[in-house]
């Protein structure tokens, strides 16, 4: 059981602070549900978690277990068991995909795995989200139809098998058939040894990975935290009701 602790997470890009002191803590098996406008840090958090080093952390901290996320480089945050699956996954050309994930394996375990055994994995995998058979050949996300990257992203994970993950709006672009597929292969990884932070705008997502906790990120803080309950309170009525009965500015986003 491994617990992913933010604490007054404070993240600027190019001097403007974008997160403005963020607190979340999720434990294994736990499915952390992250919905809010657009533009109010959703993504930065994924980011600045990760360790891009476009975005400047100015105070707070993130630990998983006993280590401290921000003192380590990003190869040492995958190997802590922190995976992100971006919401624009990129393409890189010249490194085929079975290459990619073989090497991304190898960096996480610390160790050379054999490669029979690699591929056996990949490959169920692979079939377990109908990626199409040429798919270890083909470049990295090369080409890929946005539900192709996405669903290569769920693969990663599935192959990577971190303790936590980050998912950023995997489910957008998906047709139903992909979106059930997806939802279905991350909703499985869900047990005592891996929890997830899973960033959406669309409630149907959740209809298949079950989110233990709902948050509602506005202006670079988590305002709200429900359950399920407040997903349909979301799509039926937007945003703005929170900000109202928060007290929220609508200028510059400060509580009042
Ligand atoms: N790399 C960057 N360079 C400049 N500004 C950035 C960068 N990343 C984020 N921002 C800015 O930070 C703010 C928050 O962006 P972020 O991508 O975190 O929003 P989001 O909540 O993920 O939105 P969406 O729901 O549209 O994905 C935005 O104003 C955005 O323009
Ligand atoms: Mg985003």
């Amino acid at each position: 059981m491994s617990t992913l602790k933010i604490e007054n997470l404070h993240v600027s890009i190019e001097n403007k602070e974008i997160l403005k002191g963020v607190n979340l803590v999720v434990k294994s098996g736990e499915v952390h549900a992250i919905m809010g406008p657009n533009g109010t840090g959703k993504s930065t958090l994924a980011s600045a978690l990760m360790g891009h080093p476009k975005y400047e952390v100015t105070d707070g901290s993130a630990m998983l277990d006993d280590e401290n996320l921000l003192e380590l480089e990003v190869d040492e945050r995958a190997r802590a068991g922190l995976f992100l699956a971006m919401q624009y996954p990129q393409e890189v050309s010249g490194v085929t995909n079975s290459d990619f994930m073989r090497s991304a394996l190898r960096a996480v375990r610390g160790e050379e795995i054999p490669l029979i055994e690699f591929i056996m994995q990949y490959e169920k995998n692979a079939q377990d989200l109908k990626m199409r058979e040429d798919l270890p050949h083909r470049y990295l996300n090369e080409g890929f139809s946005g539900g192709e990257r996405k669903r290569n992203e769920i693969l990663q994970l599935k192959t990577l098998k971190p303790k936590f993950a980050i998912l950023d709006e995997i489910d957008s672009g998906l047709d139903i058939d992909a979106l059930r597929i997806v939802g279905e292969n991350v909703s499985d990884m869900v047990s005592p040894d891996f929890g997830c932070i899973l960033i959406t705008h669309y409630q149907r997502i959740l209809d298949y990975i079950k989110p233990t906790h709902v948050h509602i990120m506005i202006d670079g803080r988590i305002v709200l935290t429900g359950g399920e309950e407040l997903i349909k309170k979301i799509d039926q009525n937007g945003y703005e009701w929170i900000k109202d009965e928060l007290g929220i500015d609508f200028e510059d986003g400060s509580l009042e």
